[in-house]
């Protein structure tokens, strides 16, 4: 059975400060996180104090971004060693913000799931058509490049260990949510798709929805079969309401 995950990111919002209210905050309204997976993923600034706050917490820390090499001279990067020493379990790649503001390719989203992998960090690879996609009809063509490119460096022992986040370039921040039940289906055909790819151990990965998820919505997609979870934004920047995102999760 795989156990659901609600990933916050919090994209370029709070400083340490912020950051350390809102786990304090978190710690109060989620003492019981059973059946479900909670994963904070703060900007790289508050990484360091997020993870010594949480520590001994059933949180755990993610990173919004991450380079696939190791070390050198990137001016700028940091890398999955750096972050898993920061006691980060996750990273995201691939986040539709970063493929379309700092164009990010599938290539690089590709190496950068190879090199979360490699140092024992948990991809969040996220995919996801943007309006103009969606009303040309090539929804299901840009999920299927961008999963089969960002996969195509790991193996069917790693599968099991990955996320994939289908977030709709329209849906997020939007406040339009795509609804349940096309959001299932999409779930649905990404994990055909990797099934196809690796065979049997792709029934263990996790799928999420992201896009303008709010405790009004979040049961429309809890409900789905193939959906484990979601990816916020918005509404993971405050306490009580990603608590309520969290409970309303839980299987
Ligand atoms: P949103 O962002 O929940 O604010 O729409 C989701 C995301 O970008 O991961």
């Amino acid at each position: 059975m795989r156990i659901p995950l609600m990933a916050g990111n919090w994209k370029m919002n709070k400083t340490v400060r912020e950051a350390l209210d809102f786990v304090a905050g978190l710690k109060t309204q989620l003492p019981d996180t059973s059946g479900v997976d909670v994963v904070l993923c703060p900007p790289f600034t508050a990484l360091s104090d997020v993870g010594r706050a949480i520590t001994g917490s059933p949180f755990e820390l993610g990173a919004q971004d991450l380079y696939w090499e190791p070390r050198g001279a990137f001016t700028g990067e940091i890398s999955a060693p750096m972050l898993w020493d920061l006691g980060c379990t996750y990273a995201i790649a691939g986040h539709s913000e970063r493929r379309r503001v700092l164009g990010e390719t599938d290539d690089a989203v590709r190496r950068k799931v190879a090199a979360a992998l490699a140092s024992e960090l948990i991809p969040i690879l996220c995919v996801g058509e943007s309006l103009e996609e969606r009303d040309d009809g090539r929804t299901e063509r840009i999920l299927q490049t961008q999963a089969r490119i960002g996969t195509m460096d790991i193996t069917a022992e790693q599968v099991g260990q990955l996320v994939v986040a289908y977030e709709p370039v329209w849906a997020i921040g939007t406040g339009r949510p795509a609804t349940g039940e096309e959001a299932g289906r999409i779930a649905r055909l990404l994990r055909q798709w990797l099934h196809e790819w690796f065979g049997e151990p792709a029934g263990g990965v996790r799928i999420l929805y992201g896009g303008s998820v709010t405790p009004d919505n979040i049961a429309e997609f809890a409900g789905q079969p193939d959906i484990d979870g979601a990816l916020v934004g918005g509404a993971s920047l405050d306490p009580a309401t990603f608590a309520t995102l969290v409970r309303a999760s839980a299987r």
